[in-house]
């Protein structure tokens, strides 16, 4: 326990302290993607390989099907959160199986927002570029993949940024932290989070677009970040780490005690990251001195306001039209105020 409460320490928020589960021998610590040694990062892109070694359809093509077969559960709808939250926590623990030192790490793609396709992440040395000919990404850890779903035939990765060459901005870190301070309860952050999350699927397109997204590895990344969010908001407040509510997307009220499918346990199992089916935390970043692709980051973009996503992919990701403008609206405020604290618009 004395161990645990150490390793908590060099998690970002120290309150997190009365949430660790004395069965919880070993706090596993999600980083930074850039804030990772080389040699662990190489040991989590390696897992991840192996993961998709095999024939199809094998352990990896899995997470996409889930994902598609319970699209309508774990999108526009309450369990947004949690659900992703178990994915992670299932396909971590299949990456451990393989290599026990690995857990997932994270990547701020809000740091990133102002030029994404600038980031160190669309590099060689990690998860490659835009994708070439017929969409497929040709180089980086994933070069030239072979992923299943949905056609369940074996065809390349695919990325298409911004449906072109390039990626456009999407929402950055002033306005995401709008979305933490404005919620006081669950329903709001959820409803919030799950827009801006949009914008990085529908932006770098390809496989990561559709209800097929975990077929590109980014996608770990991003849930990774987005579940680091909900679980920052949680430690903001004693009432935040099991508020939830809200409805599903048949219209029904949701609660703690219903099934979270399709992995037998109730959707309040999963708040508490680290109780003992999660045990893990989130370290803050620090990008210093980590210069991955050659050319150096130094973190200092400026955030810019995202276009609004298309409607009729905000209806085919099962999401409310209204909502989604709503806090699209917020956060366009909050980077104009981010920009130009205290002083009008010029
Ligand atoms: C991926 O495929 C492209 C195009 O066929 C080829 O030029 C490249 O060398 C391949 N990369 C790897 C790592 O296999
Ligand atoms: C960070 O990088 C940008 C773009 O390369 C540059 O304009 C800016 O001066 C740099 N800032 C610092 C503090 O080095
Ligand atoms: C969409 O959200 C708005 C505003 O929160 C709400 O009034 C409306 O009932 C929602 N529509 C559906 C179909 O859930």
């Amino acid at each position: 326990m004395k161990l645990s409460l150490a390793v908590v320490s060099l998690c970002a928020v120290a309150q997190l302290a009365n949430m660790v589960d004395a069965r919880c021998e070993n706090i596993r610590v999600r980083q930074e993607i850039r804030s990772m040694s080389p040699e662990s990062r190489q040991r989590f892109f390696n897992a991840i390989k192996l993961l998709n070694s095999g024939a199809h359809p094998n352990a990896h093509d899995k997470y996409a099907e889930l994902h598609i077969k319970h699209a309508t559960l774990a999108h526009g709808d309450a369990r947004f959160l949690p659900w992703h939250r178990q994915l992670l926590r299932e396909f971590e623990k299949d990456l451990q199986r393989i290599d026990p030192g690995v857990n997932v790490p994270y990547w701020d793609w809000a740091r990133d927002s102002a030029d994404p396709g600038a980031s160190p992440i669309f590099s060689s040395e990690m998860l490659g570029h835009n994708g070439g000919s017929g969409e497929c990404v040709v180089d980086g850890q994933f070069a030239n993949w072979s992923v299943y779903w949905p056609t369940q035939t074996p065809h390349c990765l695919t990325r298409k940024f911004d449906r072109g060459n390039s990626l456009k901005p999407w929402w950055g870190t002033n306005a995401i932290n709008h979305i933490k301070t404005a919620s006081s309860d669950y329903d709001a952050f959820r409803r919030g989070i799950e827009g801006p999350h949009g914008n990085v699927h529908f932006g770098i397109g390809g496989d990561f677009t559709p209800m097929w997204s975990p077929n590109d590895p980014i996608f770990w990344l991003h849930h990774s970040f987005v579940d680091k969010l909900w679980a920052d908001w949680q430690a903001e407040s004693g009432n935040n780490l099991y508020s939830y509510g809200g409805k599903h997307s048949d219209g029904t009220s949701a609660n703690l005690n219903e099934p979270l499918t399709p992995w037998g346990i109730k959707t309040g199992d999963a708040f508490n990251h680290l109780s003992d089916k999660y045990c893990y935390c989130y370290a803050p970043h620090s990008f210093t001195g980590d210069d991955i692709s050659g050319k150096s980051w130094n973190g200092t973009m400026v955030e810019v306001i995202p276009e609004p996503l298309p409607e009729w992919w905000i209806k085919q990701q099962n999401m409310n039209v209204t909502d989604v403008r709503m806090f699209e609206a917020d956060m366009a405020a909050a980077v104009r105020e981010g920009q130009n604290p205290k002083s009008p618009a010029h």
